[in-house]
């Protein structure tokens, strides 16, 4: 049977010049590169520029996706951009990429689901492209993270990065099966009535101000893992495949801690976990599609590896991809 499937066909990513090591963040708070590599295994992260903006890391990475993929941006019909952090309360932030890549057609929109945000964002392109609706979208995590960190408050501030991550996803013919290419099943899940272990304490109708992250770090651990893995195990439920099957596993890259501890519980082997929380932190919705692109261009990632994606994040929100490159 021929269905339409949605296939990547180039990715790109972008990250601010400026690098912020543990031992800079150790004069700024009271913490030590030898806590903070030990909770959490990050080592250094990237800060975006005075006005530089998340439409700008938005842009970059996209360019870089659009150049991987072979296309110009006028090919493209569709932008979702999936941040939490967007230049403005309004317009989308989708909206200033769209016009800096110089399109004039289609639509563009943001997508806001924090952390799982890249995840949210490729299923909905998924969906647009499977009824129709689009035919090759720019789906882009990115993120300014360092504008709402409170910089005094050590235990959250250590966490986050700034960065962006894009693919180009279109539609493909192919034969309905779990060998094609391309997106072949997604799981979205939230749960608001855990809004509170993590969320910005501002907002345009609450405090009419942007406010600042606020975490209960151990709430969030103590749920991670038990979420992750249930995506993923249904992603396995609706494919028939398992752990074994897959080449890569691309998780949210948050921790350390969570991520080997998810992998562990699902018994997917070590090297096939892709890890670059220790160089970009925890870039929210942006950190799937950089730690992607970098597995691509260092030549990990190839035509026809199956690739599970995985996010949590505030709200709780969480979900899971399963594609083959
Ligand atoms: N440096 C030094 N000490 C610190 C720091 C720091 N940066 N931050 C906290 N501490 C101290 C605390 O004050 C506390 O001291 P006390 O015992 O004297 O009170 C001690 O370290 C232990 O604090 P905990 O919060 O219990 O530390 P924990 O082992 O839970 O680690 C962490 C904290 C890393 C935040 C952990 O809870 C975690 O990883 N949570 C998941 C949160 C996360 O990754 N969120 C990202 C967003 S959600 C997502 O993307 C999935």
């Amino acid at each position: 049977m021929s269905v339409v499937r949605s296939i990547v066909t180039g990715s790109g990513s972008y990250l601010p010049e400026k690098i912020l090591t543990n031992d800079d963040l150790a004069k700024m708070v009271d913490t030590s590169d030898e806590w903070i590599v030990q909770r959490t295994g990050i080592k250094q992260r990237h800060i975006a520029a005075d006005g530089e903006v998340t439409s700008d890391l938005a842009t970059a990475a996209a360019k870089r996706a659009l150049e991987a993929a072979g296309c110009e941006a006028s090919d493209v019909d569709t932008i979702i951009l999936a941040t939490a952090t967007p230049d403005n309360t309004f317009p989308a932030s989708a909206v200033t990429v769209q016009a800096n890549l110089g399109i004039t057609h289609g639509y563009a929109f943001d997508v806001h689901a924090v952390c799982s945000g890249f995840v949210y964002a490729l299923t909905t392109a998924d969906a647009y492209i499977r009824s129709g609706m689009s035919k090759r979208c720019l789906v882009i995590g990115a993120e300014t993270f360092s504008r709402i960190l409170d910089w005094d408050d050590r235990t959250t501030c250590v966490l986050f990065g700034d960065g962006a991550g894009a693919v180009v996803l279109e539609a493909s013919e192919a034969e309905g099966l779990n060998t094609d290419r391309g997106i072949l099943t997604s799981h979205l899940r939230s749960d608001g009535r855990h809004k509170e272990k993590l969320f910005v304490d501002g907002g345009p109708s609450a405090t009419q101000t942007v406010g600042h992250l606020r975490m209960e770090g151990r709430e969030v651990f103590k749920h991670a893992v038990g979420m992750i893995t249930d995506v993923i195990e249904d992603a396995f439920a609706a494919t028939g495949y398992n752990a074994e099957d897959l080449t890569w596993f691309i998780p949210h890259q948050a921790n350390k801690r969570i991520i080997d501890a998810s992998a562990k519980k699902l018994k997917i082997a070590p090297e096939k976990v892709v890890t670059t929380v220790q160089w970009h932190g925890n870039t929210s919705a942006a950190s799937i599609p950089l730690a992607l692109d970098m597995a691509v261009r260092d030549g990990r990632v190839k035509k026809n590896d199956l690739v599970m994606l995985e996010a949590m994040g505030g709200g709780f929100t969480w979900g899971s991809v399963l594609l083959r490159w």
